[in-house]
C-alpha cells in the first residue's frame, strides 16, 4: 500500500433497488450520506446484485435502480463530488466476492440474523445468494478499501462480518491490505420502526402500506398514515423512562427528532403529558416539510431516465478505476495473477 493510499479515508454505502424507499432508509442512512461528502471521498452504490437474491421482475428492476439514484440526488448527494454507481456495472464486485467466499467461514455466515429473519421457515428453499449475501456486501466495501460505512442498525452485524473477513484476509496473506471499516450509525435514527407495530423495523417487505411512509408519498398519504399510526389511548407519559413500554410513542418522537435534527429529549419535553393527537398533527407537518420536497424532486428526476442512467454509467466508470487496482492487488497477493 502506498503512503498516499494509507491516508485515504473513503466512505461507501449501498441501497437495494427493491420496492421503493421509505422513511427508515432516508433517516437511517441516505440523509447521513450527505454531510459525509464534505469529509471523505464517497461512493454510493445501487446494489442490484443484492436485490436479485430474492425474485425481482426484470422489467421493473431498471426503473427501481433509477429510483434509488433519484433518491440519492434529491436528498443532496452531488454526482459531481460523490460517485453514484450501479453495482452490476462494476464486475469486480462479484470477482472479489468469490475470493472472499473462500476466506469467510460457514460458522460466521450461519450466525447472520438477517438471513434467519428473511429465510424464516423457508430455509431450504431460498437462494444460495441470500445466504452468501453478506460476503458480497463485504466485497462492496473492501473493493474500495472503504474506511467508513454509514448504515442503519440492521446492517451492523454485516459490518462486523466485513471486519472479520478483512482481518482474516490480512492475517492469512500476512499483508496489511484492507482497512477494518468503521460503521457510522446515527444514534437518533438507527432503527425507525413500523407505524403499525413499534417492535418491528419499518421495512419494504411489510404487507401493510400503513406501516411505512415512502419518500414519494403525497401529503395526503403522509397525513393519513400518521393519523392511523398505532398509539396508546392515554396521553404521552411524563417521564422518558415510561416510553420503554410504549414503543410506538417512542418511534413517533424519534422520527420527529431525526427529521428536525433535534435532541430526542427536547422533543419529548415539548410533548410530555400531551395528547397523541397534538403530537401527530405537528409530526405530520414536520415529515411533510422534510420529505415532500425530496419526493417531488425524485419524481421530477425519474421523468428523465436517460439522465439518471448516464449518472450511473459515469459513476460506474469512476468506481471501476478504483476497483481494478484493488482487485489486481488481491490477485497478486493470492497468487491468482
Ligand atoms: P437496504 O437497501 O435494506 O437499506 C438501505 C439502508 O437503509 C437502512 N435502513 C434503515 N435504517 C433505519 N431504520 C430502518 N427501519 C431502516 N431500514 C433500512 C439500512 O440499514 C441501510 O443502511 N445490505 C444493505 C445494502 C448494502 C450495503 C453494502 C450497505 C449492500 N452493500 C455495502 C453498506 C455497504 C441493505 O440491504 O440495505
Amino acid at each position: 500500500m502506498s503512503n498516499e493510499e494509507k491516508i485515504i479515508k473513503r466512505v461507501l454505502s449501498g441501497v437495494q433497488p427493491t420496492g421503493g424507499l421509505h422513511l427508515g432508509n432516508y433517516l437511517g442512512a441516505i440523509k447521513n450520506f450527505v454531510p459525509l461528502q464534505d469529509k471523505y471521498q464517497s461512493l454510493f452504490c445501487v446494489v442490484d446484485l443484492h436485490a436479485i437474491t430474492v425474485w425481482q421482475e426484470p422489467e421493473e428492476l431498471a426503473a427501481k435502480k433509477c429510483e434509488v439514484a433519484a433518491a440519492f440526488i434529491a436528498s443532496g448527494i452531488d454526482p459531481n463530488r460523490s460517485i453514484i454507481f450501479n453495482q452490476s456495472q462494476v464486475s469486480e464486485h462479484t470477482q472479489l466476492a468469490w475470493i472472499l467466499n473462500c476466506v469467510a467461514r460457514m460458522g460466521w455466515l450461519n450466525r447472520m440474523t438477517q438471513f434467519k429473519d428473511k429465510a424464516g421457515k423457508n430455509k431450504e428453499n431460498v437462494s444460495v445468494g441470500l445466504f452468501s449475501y453478506p460476503v458480497l456486501m463485504a466485497s462492496d466495501i473492501m473493493l474500495y478499501k472503504a474506511t467508513h460505512v454509514p448504515v442503519g442498525e440492521d446492517q451492523k452485524q454485516h459490518l462486523e462480518l466485513t471486519r472479520d473477513i478483512a482481518q482474516k484476509f490480512n492475517n492469512d496473506f500476512k499483508k496489511d491490505i484492507f482497512p477494518l471499516p468503521e460503521p457510522i450509525i446515527m444514534e437518533n435514527a438507527a432503527r425507525i420502526m413500523s407505524l403499525r407495530d413499534g417492535t418491528k423495523k419499518m421495512s419494504k417487505s411489510d404487507t401493510s402500506d400503513y406501516s411505512r411512509i415512502m419518500l414519494t408519498d403525497s401529503k395526503d398519504e403522509i397525513c393519513k398514515k400518521i393519523r392511523k399510526a398505532k398509539t396508546n389511548a392515554m396521553p404521552l407519559p411524563k417521564t422518558i423512562k415510561e416510553l420503554d413500554t410504549m414503543p410506538e410513542a417512542k418511534n413517533l418522537l424519534t422520527i420527529y427528532s431525526a427529521c428536525l435534527d433535534e435532541k430526542f429529549e427536547s422533543i419529548f419535553n415539548k410533548y410530555q403529558g400531551k395528547n397523541f393527537s397534538e403530537l401527530k398533527e405537528d409530526l405530520t407537518e414536520v415529515i411533510i416539510n422534510k420529505i415532500s420536497p425530496i419526493g417531488e424532486e425524485m419524481k421530477k428526476l425519474m421523468g428523465d431516465k436517460v439522465y439518471l442512467q448516464k449518472i450511473l454509467e459515469n459513476g460506474s466508470l469512476k468506481a471501476k478505476k478504483i476497483a481494478i487496482n484493488v482487485l489486481q492487488e488481491v490477485h497478486e497477493t493470492t497468487g491468482l495473477n
